[in-house]
């Protein structure tokens, strides 16, 4: 049986390849249809991240894989139904692209038709510092309609290594999507103690 489900993944040229990688796997387990476009600049940081094999096992992990320049490709309608797109990682050129709907390479109209018929866009934007121009295109896509959530780690979380990090980036982000990854996404539970300032102390013994 196949899933009616249908994400698309947009991989930008940032740094993180690996979180991709890690969202295709999980995807592919819960039987969810994987449609990919991989951007030029993406094409270096697989290959420069993954290793000369990160290419192919992306590709291997796609239901379907659209070059960036098919701008014919069914994600490019509205009316080709998808339920969420996320764009991991997300470039600033990318996020730039998609907040000003330069409609530039088939990344940024599949997520410029996600934003327009209300679906969610998760953009997991990252580099790092950040000036005016990069706040300030997040500020656009988010009044737009959609979630930048940048790959920081939970340092909370008690993560071992960077596996586990990518694991626990690509869950949240998936999550976040409005699709259970359905794997072992580690939450705060809270505190079980409150940390009472001193000065807070003093006052409550006066
Ligand atoms: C190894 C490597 C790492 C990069 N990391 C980032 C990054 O984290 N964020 C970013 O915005 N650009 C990064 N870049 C630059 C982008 O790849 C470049 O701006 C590219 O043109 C983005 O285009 P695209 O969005 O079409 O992929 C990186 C480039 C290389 C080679």
């Amino acid at each position: 049986m196949t899933s009616s489900r249908r994400v698309i993944i947009g991989i930008s040229g940032a740094s993180g390849a690996a979180i991709a990688l890690e969202m295709l796997r999980v995807l592919a387990a819960l039987q969810v249809e994987r449609y990919v476009i991989v951007t030029r600049g993406a094409e270096h940081t697989i290959n420069h991240e993954l290793g000369p094999d990160g290419r192919e096992q992306i590709g291997a992990l796609a239901t379907v894989e659209h070059p960036q320049s098919d701008l014919f490709a069914p994600v490019a309608s509205g009316s080709y139904v998808m339920d969420a797109m996320l764009v991991a990682p997300c470039s600033m050129r990318s996020l730039a692209s998609i907040a000003y709907g330069t409609g530039e390479g088939l990344l940024c109209r599949a997520a410029d038709v996600t934003l327009k018929e209300r679906r969610p866009l998760v953009l997991l934007a990252r580099e790092a510092p950040l000036h005016e121009g990069h706040l300030e295109a997040m500020l656009k896509v988010t009044r737009m309609g959609a979630i930048v959530s940048p790959p920081v780690p939970p340092f909370y979380a008690g993560l071992t290594d960077l596996d586990d990090l990518v694991r626990q980036t690509a869950a949240r982000a998936l999550a976040t999507a409005g699709i259970d990854p359905q794997t072992n996404l580690r939450r705060w539970q809270g505190a079980t103690e409150q940390v009472v300032s001193p000065l807070l102390k003093g006052s409550e013994s006066a």
